[in-house]
């Protein structure tokens, strides 16, 4: 399908004085009780687990390795594709399974996603985990209790009856040894006693490892950037928390990052291989927009000026980054709503170009001066590729990586690709395509297009 060139004016979408004024809450005003365009990951619950579109391979294949066996569960996928929305709901599912059947494995999701950045501290990364999963604990037992209705199982009494081994109350941990409770002041809180009594509740609730335990996750390792770092951090991890009874790990990442880690000799055998998150079928890819409308409406009175017929567009355009897809998506209702508000499907999707175009062109503009030709080609065939490594260089036409590097570097620097590194492996395909990328691709595509239209004789 061609692109339809951007002949609209601007003056055809006149500023909304009326509605601006008003300083309305918009999704509201329009019929919703919030905005439907969230971004944050999906969360471990019903609301989540409802949300979820096209995932049901995914979750399937993940709920398998986290209760299969000793091994850590990895994902690895693109931005903004939704792997922590899959590993959140699978852990949900999991949960929900054992709550149903009120027999079998018992796991709990962690209430905390975690994070490892190059300058994290270890020690205190640990610690964190701990008190995390104490606060789970604690918090997801009085959510069962004040349910109440749920068939409760030998591993759900051994949670809820078990006298808490450790409390949180007014900024002070409370930990129980053996019958005397002992709180513990600033000073007087032992790293390693804390630790223990976390590890003595788990080993009560989930004796055998086969009994379950609490999901946690680690997220977003390309934060690590480099494959180095991340197995690094991970080996350290791999004996104070990996092997642990009580917890179950999973590990996320995009950038080829999991691919390296996986392949790590001190890690072999630790990690499955990584459940693969894409873009959802194009099938699917409707219903998030109307999953979500449906989810989100106060009544079936509501306007929402992105049709599916756009909202499909966008995801094309963008790659299937449903993150930025759901961020554009509210920027374009932001837009409509200070500007002239359209009735008819076809007047929304003329407005939805409109500002589609004006997106890439601007995405392209802010770019444009600091790109020079070659980089600007470089720019074209990563889009055609999606994923690619430095040891493509000769694909790409340069006699070596230090040749590439310098233009790759400055389509970074623009904000276009984003990369991490594999020392071990130089040819693990490592650079993407943001979703700014995507943008100034589509207005290349749409002027090439024009130019190629006005060229050809009448
Ligand atoms: N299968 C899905 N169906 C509907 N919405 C989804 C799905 N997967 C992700 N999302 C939404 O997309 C956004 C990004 O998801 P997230 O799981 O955080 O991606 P990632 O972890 O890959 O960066 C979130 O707003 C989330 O709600
Ligand atoms: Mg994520």
């Amino acid at each position: 399908m061609k692109d339809s060139p951007p002949t609209l004016i601007l003056s055809k979408w006149p500023l909304n004085e009326r509605t601006r004024s008003k300083g309305y809450m918009l999704y509201e005003e329009w019929g919703f009780r919030g905005c439907p365009f969230e971004t944050t990951s999906l969360p471990p619950t019903e609301f989540g687990s409802h949300l979820l579109v096209g995932r049901a391979e995914a979750t399937t294949a993940l709920r398998k390795r986290i209760a299969s066996s000793n091994k850590l569960a990895t994902v690895e996928g693109l931005n903004g594709v939704g792997k922590t929305s899959v590993v959140n709901v699978s852990s949900y599912q999991l949960l929900r399974q054992h709550v149903e059947l009120g027999e079998g494995p018992l796991y709990i999701p962690c209430r905390k996603v975690f994070q490892l950045r190059p300058n994290t501290d270890i020690e205190e990364f640990i610690d964190y985990v701990f008190m995390e999963v104490a606060q789970t604990l604690i918090e997801e037992s009085e959510e069962i209790k004040r349910k109440g209705h749920y068939l409760r199982s030998e591993a759900m009494n051994r949670w809820l009856n078990e006298p808490q081994a450790v409390a949180f109350s007014g900024g002070i941990w409370i930990v129980s040894g053996g019958r005397q409770e002992s709180a513990n002041t600033t000073d007087g809180f032992q790293r390693s006693g804390f630790r223990k009594a976390v590890i003595d509740w788990l080993n009560k609730i989930f004796p055998e490892r086969r009994d379950g335990g609490v999901i946690c996750i680690i997220d977003n390792l390309e934060l690590l950037q480099s494959s180095d770092a991340a197995r690094e951090k991970l080996e350290y991890l791999r004996d104070e928390l990996f092997i642990l009874n009580g917890l179950r790990w999973v590990l996320c990442g995009s950038l080829g990052i999991i691919h390296g880690v996986v392949t790590s000799p001190r890690l072999d055998g630790y990690l499955h291989d990584p459940v693969e998150i894409g873009e959802i079928g194009a099938e699917h890819c409707t219903q998030i927009l109307t999953s979500r409308l449906a989810a989100y409406k106060l009544s079936d009175q509501y306007y929402m000026p992105l049709t599916e017929r756009s909202f499909e567009r966008l995801y094309s355009i963008l790659n299937g980054n449903i993150r930025s897809v759901l961020g554009s998506a509210d920027d374009f209702c932001h837009w409509i709503a200070d500007h002239h508000v359209p009735d008819t499907a076809e007047e929304k999707d003329e407005a939805f170009q409109f500002w589609l175009n004006d997106q890439a062109t601007r995405a392209y503009d802010a770019t444009r001066q600091n790109i020079r030709p070659r980089a600007m080609r470089v720019f074209e065939q990563a889009c055609e590729r999606v994923v690619f490594s430095p040891s493509d260089f000769e694909e790409f036409g340069f006699n070596s990586v230090a040749a590439m590097r310098p233009h790759v570097k400055d389509l970074e620097d623009a904000g276009t690709l984003v990369s991490t590194q594999d020392e071990g492996d130089k040819r693990r395909k490592t650079i993407q395509v943001t979703p700014k990328g995507w943008l100034m691709s589509y207005h290349l595509r749409n002027t090439s297009t024009i130019s190629n239209e006005s060229d050809s004789p009448i």
